[in-house]
């Protein structure tokens, strides 16, 4: 059969797997607007609430009437503005590291920084569940990649045996994993790494804000900040922004400015998101912050004890991404729609973002819930999930 745009959309549907955007009218809060339905918002990264936080919006608005709305160019022509090198700054004093280096997101932070560090001859170690944006960055490098079971520190040590090279060798993790909710083993990580002469390099994109005193991450949660060498984190989730950064040794960001595509190419953010993010990392250190992260502590626990009480198989953990695997995209589908029309959005997750076999609803809290929120919610999860076989 000719390999025509119907022809294709058609086999993506026949698995199951076609999907589309739904649209969320009004602000990112705990309730939302999804498809013209009020809803309560189990699937967002907001995970502190701070997308609809006065103090960042305060500070995006001021920024915009102050330099207007674009940076005009990319960071290495005209585009570095005093906003870009305050936030810098402000996220190297907060993840206690000798610089940083801001990005337009994630994506670009992982498709940039691995081709830069990583190429022909070098050999990256990443776990199997990684995000989809650390593959895309192996990919580019051209470096060879391995991929280790997820979290499994002694046949990561094997295959770093078998797979040994005179050129540079990368071990790249997730802090927190993003479909899975669990942590990475990052001591052991270190050690290995260590012991290699390999460097270590954190996707915190959902650690960041959350784990660790003053939300500085999961390496600092695990005691292991020092150890590694590149901690990603994103501005677009906890943060309530938009971006991404690196905290990094000084002479690792001068590497990175000078050989990072997405950095070089592309033009820096803008004002307004600077601002924004700026005010988040000076709210996440204070007192605020704190009970924020306390109260996010309070509504996972509460979300995971519930389920699990009610016989759904949670993962381990205590974080604030909560799967349940179902397996097939239909009846993960089948669960996600009939959630929604009992007014609860928890989008089913199916390949590629996760392994074939392996769909699922992901559940995300935020500090922002109330306790009838999380009890209605866990409550009516249980009456679809008894409804469909499931429980
Ligand atoms: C682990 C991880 N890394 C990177 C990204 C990409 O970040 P961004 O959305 O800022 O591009 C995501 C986003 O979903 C993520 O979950």
């Amino acid at each position: 059969m000719a390999r025509t745009i119907e022809n294709e959309l058609a086999e993506i549907e026949s698995r199951g797997l076609l999907r589309r955007t739904r649209l969320i009218e009004g602000r990112q809060g705990t309730h939302v607007n999804c498809d013209g339905r009020e809803v309560l918002l189990l699937c967002s990264n907001n995970y502190l609430g701070l997308a609809d936080h006065p103090a960042l919006a305060t500070a995006a608005t001021a920024a915009i009437r102050e330099y207007g709305t674009s940076s005009g160019a990319s960071r290495l022509v005209s585009g570095t503005m005093a906003l870009h090198e305050q936030l810098e700054q402000a996220v190297a004093r907060w993840k206690q590291s000798e610089a940083a280096l801001i990005f337009n997101s994630g994506h670009a932070a992982n498709t940039g920084i691995i081709p830069a560090l990583v190429g022909r001859g070098d050999v990256v170690f990443s776990d199997r569940l990684n995000h989809a944006s650390i593959i895309d960055g192996i990919l580019l490098s051209g470096a060879r990649l391995v991929r280790y079971p997820h979290n499994d520190i002694v046949r990561l040590a094997r295959l770093m045996e078998q797979h040994q090279t005179s050129g540079r060798v990368l071990i790249v993790s997730d802090g927190v994993f993003s479909m899975d909710g669990d942590l990475a083993p990052l001591p052991g990580l270190v050690e290995l790494a260590r012991s290699a002469g390999a460097l270590l390099m954190v996707d915190d994109a959902h650690g960041s804000a959350v784990m660790g005193e003053q939300g500085r991450g999961s390496a600092e949660f695990l005691g292991v900040r020092d150890g590694v060498d590149i901690q990603m984190g994103t501005f677009g989730k906890a943060l309530g922004s938009f971006g991404a950064y690196a905290a990094v040794s000084e002479q690792l960001r001068r590497l990175l400015v000078n050989r990072c595509r997405s950095f070089i190419f592309s033009t820096s953010l803008p004002p307004a998101v600077l601002a924004a993010s700026l005010a988040a990392v000076e709210l996440v250190q204070s007192p605020e912050g704190d009970q924020l992260r306390q109260r996010l502590a309070t509504n996972s626990a509460a979300f995971r004890r519930n389920l699990a009480a009610a016989g759904f198989v949670i993962p381990d953990g205590s974080t604030h991404i909560v799967p349940i695997v179902l397996g097939s995209a239909g009846g993960t589908m089948g669960f996600c729609e009939e959630l929604l029309t009992e007014g609860i959005f928890a989008q089913g997750i199916r390949p590629p973002t996760v392994p074939e076999g392996t769909s699922r609803l992901r559940f995300t809290l935020m500090a922002t819930m109330a306790d009838a929120d999380i009890a209605d919610a866990t409550a009516c999860i249980c009456q679809v999930g008894r409804r469909r076989g499931v429980l």
